[in-house]
């Protein structure tokens, strides 16, 4: 059956956006995704919320589209939606680049940089000394520390960096705080080469070691990077929830981000089980960790690209974006914890024009644009009380398609790029990209975000997700829905915003 909605309802999604104001509308650029103006941007860093206000630092390189020196670049919204490119924050110094790392409110000022009852801000971080790295020595990472008593606008670099010395780790780096009330101390969660180890501190300053983490537990494809850890409430239970992204390794190559479910104490980390679980099953969404300073709720934000490829994508200006912050929770299944992950509630304001169909038993059909032209950023949301094939095909004139679905035979989700436009910058980046449904539940719902260059794939409640980047030659302007006995119980079609309307050069 073939099955076309009728244009009324079409026109509001498919006419392609106005946009009277010139900010941010080149070819590929995220609009409702952070990216920075310009130059080469990779993993959030520092992600804090103080005084009503997200702040976003990254790694970030101002004078060029690909790595270099790295600088904490610095964004800030109010909203987890609308961003504010700021000064960048922390420069490169005598002791190294500035690597991940993060930030915390020292509300108690356990450091002594607060002055005059004004509470610090203090970034802890990697400083990564490149000639120590060029002459094969094996301590060149070290970790520093810096504060702000301006909500993160200027930066005062401690005089006694580096607080935590490299004993002799080449890999030694990203130490992720956070405040454990219990025994009143700061813990830092560092990736040390192939396992993590945990470090308390009273003050920030000085560090002790605790325990390790993961040696002989989960993925290690690659190289251990970026770890986060934090309690998240099950039935009124505390879970402890460890990220690791790991480099290369990933379920569909490269980047990915595994994580743990455990206990913590303070000092060690132990997890119920040995499975290897993802936080997103995509190629793109890598280095991710949580805001500090949000109570219970944990807010999550990855880098939406892959080091595979992120130096050599096809865009000219600025490289990469960050994925949408998503809120983290917990499923049981079969008597493991999963972490689910959710596009953030504030993204619902930029929605316009709502179609929501019921009872759908169209199984093909189809949404075109008059103009040429999809009007991304879209949202679509559906469930299903059957688990059967389907496919979502976004494609051009050009004979480009992106293909989002489900594959009931294997069970797996997937999304295949694998002639999505551009894809012979990197050997690798032309492919079918699968994901395990670990959902075991007899309906299935889904939410795709869709922007000009990435679709982020949220199935089965943020069980199983996916986030892949893309690049057609020419916007894709069709979307066909496609299945032999699925049916939909309700869809749900948003045009979005852009979140850059309104802006000014
Ligand atoms: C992860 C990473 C980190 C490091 C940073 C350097 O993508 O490799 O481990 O601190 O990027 O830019």
């Amino acid at each position: 059956m073939k099955f076309l909605f009728p244009f009324l309802l079409l026109s509001g999604f498919a006419t392609a956006q106005k946009t009277s104001h010139q900010f941010y509308t080149e070819t590929y650029r995220p609009q409702i995704h952070f990216s920075p103006k310009q130059h080469w941007m990779n993993d959030p860093n520092g992600m804090v919320f103080y005084k009503g206000v997200y702040h976003l630092f990254f790694q970030y390189y101002p004078d060029s589209t690909v790595w270099g020196p790295m600088h904490w670049g610095h964004a800030t919204s109010t909203d987890l939606v609308h961003w504010q490119q700021q000064p960048i924050a922390l420069y490169p110094d005598s002791l190294g680049y500035i690597f991940s790392g993060s930030a915390v409110i020292d509300k108690t000022n356990t450091s002594g940089f607060g002055k005059n009852g004004k509470i610090p801000m203090v970034a802890i971080f990697t400083n990564h000394d490149p000639v120590g790295e060029k002459e094969g020595r094996n301590n060149y990472q070290n970790q520093s520390i810096a504060f702000s008593l301006d909500e993160g606008k200027t930066w005062v670099k401690y005089k006694g960096n580096p607080v935590l010395k490299n004993p002799g780790i080449k890999d030694f780096r990203d130490p992720k705080v956070h405040w454990y009330p219990a025994s009143k101390k700061w813990i830092m969660a560092l990736a040390t080469l192939d396992r993590i180890t945990f470090y308390s501190s009273k003050n920030l300053k000085s560090w002790t070691k605790g325990s390790e983490f993961g040696q002989q537990k989960g993925a290690h494809g690659g190289v251990w990077e970026c770890p986060d850890i934090f309690p998240l409430k099950y039935n009124g239970k505390t879970i402890w929830v460890l990220i690791v992204s790991i480099n290369p390794g990933g379920p569909n190559g490269g980047s990915a981000t595994q994580y743990f479910t455990g206990t913590f104490n303070g000092k060690t980390f132990t997890p119920f089980d040995n499975d290897t679980k993802w936080i997103d099953y995509g190629p793109d969404d890598y280095a991710g960790v949580t805001w500090s300073n949000t109570g219970e709720r944990k807010i999550f934000l990855g880098w939406m690209s892959n080091w595979q490829y992120a130096t050599i994508v096809p865009t000219k200006k600025w490289r990469s974006a960050m994925t949408v912050p998503r809120d983290l929770g917990l499923e049981k299944i079969g008597g493991k914890y999963y972490v689910t992950s959710k596009p953030v509630k504030e993204l619902n304001e930029l929605n316009v024009s709502d179609i929501k169909l019921q009872n759908l038993k169209a199984h093909h059909f189809a949404l075109t644009s008059k103009t040429g032209e999809l009007s991304v950023p879209v949202r679509f949301k559906f469930s299903s009380d059957k688990i059967e094939d389907f496919s979502i095909t976004l494609s051009n004139s050009n004979h480009e398609k992106l293909i989002v679905g489900y594959d009931k035979e294997t069970n797996n989700y997937y999304i295949d790029r694998t002639s999505s436009g551009k894809t012979t910058f990197e050997k690798d980046f032309s492919a079918r990209l699968t994901a395990k449904r670990l959902s075991h539940s007899t309906d299935m719902d889904m939410i795709l975000i869709i922007d000009k260059a990435s679709i982020e794939m949220f199935a089965d409640k943020g069980l199983t997700n996916m986030t892949a980047i893309f690049f057609p030659t020419q916007p894709y302007s069709n979307i066909l829905f496609d299945s032999n006995n699925f049916e939909i119980k309700e869809l749900q079609f948003h045009k979005m915003k852009s979140i850059w309307e309104g802006k000014s050069k």
